[in-house]
Parts: C-alpha cells; sequence; structure tokens
C-alpha cells in the first residue's frame, strides 16, 4: 500500500516536445484513481514516470513520503498492467501467475494455493494448463492482470487494460477489476480515455488534456461540477450543449442571459448570479447536458426555450431529440496549449474569444444555416448548428417537426467564460 505524491512533474521528450506540464496530484493509500483524458494527453508519460520506465524531466515523484524520482521501477515495488497484457508464450497460465513468485522465492506451497485462489478470481481456473496463444483476448487480459496482481505490489498501474476487448468483456472485467484491486486495497492508479470506464471504476478521476491537469474529484463532482467546459464537454456521454449569451443585468432586478432569440433568469437569489453579474455587457458560455433539459408542455412558465424538433434518435435505453432553436452552438474552448509555446509555435485558444464576439456582433438569422451544414464548423470557426440535444428518456413524447418547449434545469446550466473557465468555480 501506497501514497504517490506529484509535485510539479513534467517530462519534455528528447527533441523538445513538452508531454507533460506541472502536473500536481496526489493518490491516497488504498485509493482508486483514474487518469482520463484524449488520445496523446500524456497519461501513459506520467503513469510511466509514476512506474519508473520514463526519467521525469522537472518536478518529483513521492512514494510514501520519499522522493522517487530515482528509484527503478523494482525498487519502487509497482505492478503494471498494459494495453496488451504480455505474456510469456511458452509458460503455461499457471506458469505465467506463478513467475513473480518463483523469482520472488516465495514458498511453492503458498504459490499454489494463490495462483489457485487468483484464478478462481479472475475466472481462468479452467484455463491454468493451456498456454497464452489458445486464450481469448479477455482470458489473456486476466491472465496479465492476474500476473500483476499476484504478488500484492504496493501500488497497481494500468494504463487502458480493458480497451481491447469487445463491450461486453470489457463491462463484465471492469467489475472484476474493480472488486478485486479494492479487496486488495492496493492503490492503483487507472489510465483510461473510455468515460465511462472512468466513472464507473474510480473513487477520484484527474482529467488530463495536452500535458495539463484539468480538474481533478470524485466522478459525482467531476461531472455535475466540472471546473472547466473542457472537463464538461468531455465527461459527457452525450454532447454537451455549449451556446453563448451575454449576460444583462436589467434595472439591477435579476441577472439575464440574452442567448439571442431565447434568454434565460438568474434571480439574485442564485448563488450563481452575483459573479456571473461581473460579466454585465459581455459574451459567456452556457453549458447544458442532454439531461438537464427536458419536454415540458406549453404552459410551463418555468425556464424553458421555444424550438422545433429537427430529429429524433434512438440509442436504446432512451431517446434524444435535437431541437431547433435558433441558438448556434459554439466550440468547446481548449485550454491554452503549453506545448505549442514549448514547441515553437504560437500558443493561443483559436481566437475564441474574438469569435464570440463577432457573433454576437452579427445578426443571429444569419448563423441559422443550410441543414447540410448542422453540425459543421463553418466560416468563423463557430458551429453554426443550432440544435439542442434533449434527452427524452424511454419514450419518445415529440414528433419531428413538431414545435416544442424545452424546460430547462437551471440548477444544472454550468456558466463559464469564453475562455471556459467556470465563473462559479467549484470547491474541491
Ligand atoms: N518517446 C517519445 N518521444 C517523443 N514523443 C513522445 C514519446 N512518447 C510519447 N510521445 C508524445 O507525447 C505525447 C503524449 O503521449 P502519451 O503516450 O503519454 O499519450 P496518451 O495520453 O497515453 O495517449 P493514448 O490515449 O493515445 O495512449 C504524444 O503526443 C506522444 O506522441
Ligand atoms: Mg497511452
Amino acid at each position: 500500500m501506497s501514497t504517490v505524491v506529484l509535485d510539479k512533474v513534467t517530462k519534455v521528450y528528447p527533441g523538445g516536445f513538452l508531454a507533460v506540464d506541472r502536473v500536481s496530484l496526489k493518490a491516497e493509500n488504498g485509493e482508486f484513481l483514474v487518469l482520463l483524458g484524449p488520445s496523446g494527453c500524456g497519461k501513459s508519460t506520467l503513469l510511466r514516470m509514476i512506474a519508473g520506465l520514463e526519467e521525469v524531466t522537472d518536478g518529483d515523484v513521492w512514494f510514501d513520503g520519499k522522493i522517487a524520482n530515482l528509484l527503478s521501477p523494482r525498487e519502487r515495488d509497482v505492478a503494471m498492467v498494459f494495453q496488451n497484457g504480455a505474456l510469456y508464450p511458452h509458460r503455461t497460465v499457471r506458469g505465467n501467475l506463478s513467475f513473480p513468485l518463483e523469482i520472488a522465492k516465495e514458498d511453492p506451497g503458498a504459490t499454489r494455493d494463490r495462483v489457485a485462489n487468483l484464478s478462481k478470481a479472475l475466472h481462468i481456473e479452467e484455463t491454468l494448463d493451456r498456454r497464452p496463444g489458445t486464450l481469448s483476448g479477455g482470458q489473456r487480459q486476466r491472465v496479465a492482470m492476474g500476473r500483476a496482481i499476484v504478488r500484492q505490489p504496493k501500488l497497481f498501474l494500468m494504463d487502458e487494460p480493458l480497451s481491447n476487448l469487445d463491450a461486453g468483456m470489457r463491462t463484465e472485467l471492469r467489475m472484476e477489476i474493480s472488486q478485486l484491486v479494492r479487496s486488495l486495497g492496493v492503490t492503483t492508479i487507472y489510465v483510461t480515455h473510455d468515460q465511462v470506464e472512468a466513472l464507473t471504476l474510480a473513487d477520484r478521476i484527474a482529467i488530463l488534456n495536452r500535458g495539463v491537469l484539468q480538474d481533478v474529484g470524485t466522478p459525482a463532482q467531476i461531472y455535475n461540477d466540472p471546473a472547466t467546459a473542457f472537463t464538461a464537454a468531455f465527461l459527457n456521454s452525450q454532447q454537451l450543449n455549449l451556446v453563448s449569451a451575454v449576460v444583462h443585468t436589467p434595472q439591477n432586478n435579476y441577472v439575464l442571459l440574452d442567448m439571442g432569440p431565447h434568454h434565460l433568469i438568474l434571480p439574485w437569489s442564485d448563488p450563481r448570479a452575483y459573479a456571473t453579474s461581473q460579466y454585465v455587457g459581455k459574451p459567456i458560455l452556457l453549458g447544458m447536458r442532454p439531461d438537464g433539459l427536458a419536454p415540458v408542455p406549453e404552459s410551463y412558465d418555468g425556464p424553458s426555450v421555444l424550438g422545433r424538433v429537427r430529429a429524433l434518435e434512438y440509442h436504446g435505453h432512451e431517446w434524444l431529440a435535437y431541437v431547433e432553436c435558433g441558438i448556434p452552438a459554439v466550440p468547446v474552448p481548449e485550454p491554452p496549449d503549453p506545448r505549442a509555446k514549448a514547441n515553437g509555435h504560437a500558443a493561443g485558444t483559436g481566437g475564441l474569444r474574438g469569435m464570440v464576439q463577432r457573433m454576437f456582433r452579427s445578426p443571429v438569422d444569419e448563423q441559422v444555416v443550410d441543414q447540410e451544414q448542422v453540425g459543421q464548423n463553418v466560416g468563423s470557426g463557430i458551429h453554426r448548428r443550432s440544435d439542442l440535444i434533449v434527452r427524452l428518456g424511454a419514450r419518445p413524447v415529440w414528433r419531428v417537426g413538431d414545435p416544442c418547449k424545452v424546460g430547462v434545469d437551471l440548477s444544472r446550466v454550468m456558466l463559464f467564460t469564453v475562455d471556459g473557465a467556470r465563473i462559479d468555480p467549484p470547491r474541491r
């Protein structure tokens, strides 16, 4: 068992590529910490630095209060599982599982028992006398996991161990990993780019983008109260509705969020109202998850927008509606790219601030375009699509072409600056 502290850990690869930029993070003793982020964001690099397989360029890695930068992987007592768990092809499953214990010169009787128990827990007891070449992908990955777990290291490091498996096997093994690792109480750092895996497995999730830590929190904190628009958009099984609004405070009665053809009102009693009023006359971004929007009857007089149902989409367990309501969606602002600077290109956010300001100078009607352009990045780079995606639940209560009213759960509307930072920062 182990506590891992990363203190401004940085990796610059030979040639000058900044892969990880000053990441500070703590994995508590016995915690299941998930590193989540898009491909190339530096997850594997960070994990390999924790394992001692990759040198740290700057910053410190601490294990149990001791600096570990110069310790070899063996001295760190970590076990790592990769995407393609490499097995010894000429050893049986039993031989693969017992190998780490043989190396550690464990008692053969104890080794036999441990391998037997573990193979039962991983549902591979039938395969003990077979060679890896005769196993399915799922079985191979179970053996790889077993080999890492068998000697009970201080720390498990797992790099997308399930990503090569089919969806059913992933779900099954996900549950088993969770149970097994938790029953052992070993600190685990688990890398994935799959948000469902992150939400279901993690005690806490750390989100990385372009080598920079974006947010850290429990799955519920990150989902309900994300620190940035990037995090909100990334941790969303359906697309996040991200739209622009200008802030007004008419006669100081309330805060009005003007989305062009529609508006929402934040009463002063809303805890976000004061922070939002600081942006009066300026554009901000509103993030609305499809499950924070719902069909409401025409008579509903709560926060809502009017529109027309453009399309319905069946997702098995639920229906989504695409509602044309004349509010142009904006692209998710990316945080400034430290790599651009480090690698000799101009850094920047792609000029979103300017883009949003330009948008508000032009009549909203100009933003509504042909169906062919729906969902495309056109012109100034603004997503011209003016649909709101609304979760309907198990029954499609609307029909395509119907006029409709979309109720907005105001408490679930997330408010961001045009650079994507939360206007009412979450407390962690
Ligand atoms: N040995 C290397 N030399 C130079 N650049 C590297 C090296 N290894 C990785 N990189 C770069 O560092 C960045 C981060 O890579 P890393 O493998 O850590 O990403 P990742 O988040 O694990 O991505 P994925 O989800 O695709 O596995 C990438 O742009 C990658 O090309
Ligand atoms: Mg990787």
